[in-house]
């Protein structure tokens, strides 16, 4: 079936773009989910890689919490502050006291570092400003189908380190927030890996947490990893998402990257996010 035929489905869906993404109007997260949608969900989040669901109320932390688990056991993330009584949620919350916007300097897939990394993310946005604060994604299949078959090859046999001290360490650091216990994942993973689901090949470094590729020497190591984070950030492989209040973004972390855009400060941008327990990438 040719990407843009609209699926037969429980729910109204439409692509967003030729090369990423799905608009759902007609489910109600609030509510339970049936057996069917939950499969034409699973499907359409297989087929379009990142779902947004529009008409949505506030989702309660708790409904966001069984929401994400009806797709896996739920992450917890190895450092940002977690909600009270809440710790499966990440609270996204920028103001004009804030010095950093989560996930707005580059390109990545959420906490690559950890050994088994986050299968997807749900994140709903309850305060979103008058303009701006989108949020841009990459189709990694895309980007691996670009390349040339001797590329592809020379990748798949290659595997890199995912670190997170340099980038955590002092990130989410307030009085309230104590950094002394945070461990800090790594992890090594395929450079070119393998959707468990869909069977399709990925490119997954991303410039957070991917440092180094294992048994290169360092230049060469730079030198592949800069084309790499050049060419993953190809506009042909891109959306860029324009919110409603209490939409709901779903994305696959094994096939795509985001980030979000910060160019709304002063102003205030807020909503809550639940990531969902991958398996080890091979
Ligand atoms: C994130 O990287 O999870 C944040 C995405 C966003 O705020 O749009």
């Amino acid at each position: 079936m040719n990407k843009l035929d609209v699926m037969n489905n429980s729910f109204n869906i439409k692509p967003f773009a030729p090369n990423l993404g799905a608009i759902i109007t007609n489910v109600d997260l609030s509510n339970d989910l049936n057996d069917a949608e939950l499969k034409d969900i699973r499907d359409a989040f297989h087929k379009f890689q990142v779902l947004f669901f529009q008409n949505q109320s506030e989702i309660s932390p708790e409904n966001h919490i069984k929401l994400g688990r009806y797709f896996g056991d739920l992450h917890i993330h190895p450092a940002a502050p977690k909600m009270k009584n809440y710790p499966q949620i990440f609270e996204i919350n920028t103001d004009k006291n804030s010095k950093i916007a989560n996930g707005a300097e580059d390109f990545h897939s959420d906490v690559s570092c950890d050994m088994e990394p986050p299968l997807g993310t749900m994140l709903q946005l309850h305060i979103l400003p008058e303009c701006g604060g989108d949020t841009m994604f990459a189709n990694m299949y895309m980007a691996y189908e670009a390349l040339s078959n001797p590329m592809q090859k020379f990748l798949s046999d290659l595997k890199a380190f995912h670190e997170s001290e340099h980038f955590y360490r002092g990130r989410y650091k307030t009085e309230s927030n104590d950094e002394s216990k945070t461990e800090y994942p790594s992890a090594i993973h395929p450079v070119i890996r393998t959707h468990p689901e869909t069977g399709k090949k990925a490119i997954f470094v991303n410039k957070f947490f991917t440092t180094r590729i294992v048994g290169l020497e360092p230049q060469e190591s730079k030198f592949i990893l800069d084309f790499l984070f050049s060419h993953i950030e190809k506009t042909e492989f891109q959306i860029r998402y324009r919110w409603n209040k209490n939409d709901m973004a779903f994305w696959d972390n094994r096939c795509t990257l985001h980030k979000a855009i910060w160019d709304y400060f002063p102003n205030k941008r807020k909503g809550r996010r639940v990531t969902i327990k991958g398996d080890k990438p091979f």
